[in-house]
């Protein structure tokens, strides 16, 4: 890609098609549908701004390392990732949901005695939850359905998102504590901040301009 390219990594699935709307309001609207091909860069209608669709975990990396120069994923993967090159200047509110503890019905994992065992695929949130309640845990990483493993006993509790609540209720466990709120946001990589400003802050603005409307 060109110096002048502005590239946009965003993650792909629910992410990509609510920020949709955000990017038009930027003036950026992909002119090739990630559903229908299999390109992973699309064109978009500015010659000058490229999309990048990836997995979630994988924004903040290539942002990081300046393989893209602005980013678009869940805060619940930011707080896992840990990039010294990165800033993260907009909540996009988008796909809110919550992460929460939750396991079988009536236990109270905060006030368990011994060592607890927690499955999840947010280990270093997770540890970090639990280490500040002085609470001790041995943490199982997992890559999706998290649901199964106080069903099977391969845990006593997760951590994981709650959006509308029904995988948890499907599976008869229930949210005992909340870790924190999630939503989507925009991230930066620090030397493209600098060496693209004009462009980037444009960006920015317009995209803020359409979440606070
Ligand atoms: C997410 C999350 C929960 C579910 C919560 O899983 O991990 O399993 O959605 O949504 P709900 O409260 O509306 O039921 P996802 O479908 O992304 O798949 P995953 O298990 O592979 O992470």
């Amino acid at each position: 890609m060109s110096n002048d390219t502005i590239s946009i990594a965003v993650s792909k699935g629910r992410i990509y098609k609510e920020a949709l709307p955000l990017l038009a309001h930027a003036g950026i609207t992909p002119t090739d549908d990630p559903d229908k091909c299999r390109k992973l860069i699309l064109d978009t209608n500015d010659p000058q701004v490229k999309l990048i669709i990836i997995r979630a975990t994988d924004v903040p990396v290539f942002v990081n390392y300046g393989a893209a120069d602005l980013g678009i994923t869940g805060k619940d993967t930011l707080m896992e990732y840990d990039g010294s090159e990165l800033y993260e200047p907009l909540d996009l509110k988008i796909s809110p949901c919550k992460l929460m503890v939750a396991g079988p019905k009536g236990e109270d994992f905060l006030n368990t005695k011994g060592r607890l065992r927690v499955a999840t695929k947010y280990v270093n949130t997770t540890r970090r939850y639990f280490t500040e309640r002085g609470i001790q845990v041995d943490i199982i990483k997992l890559y999706g359905s998290m649901e199964l493993a106080p069903m099977v006993s391969l845990s006593d509790c997760i951590v994981d998102l709650v959006d509308t609540g029904n995988t948890l209720k499907a599976n008869g466990l229930e949210a005992t504590d909340h870790v924190c709120d999630i939503s989507s946001r925009l991230i930066v990589n620090k030397a493209s901040m600098k060496m693209k400003h004009d462009r980037i802050k444009q960006i920015i603005s317009q995209i803020s301009e359409a979440v606070n409307k």
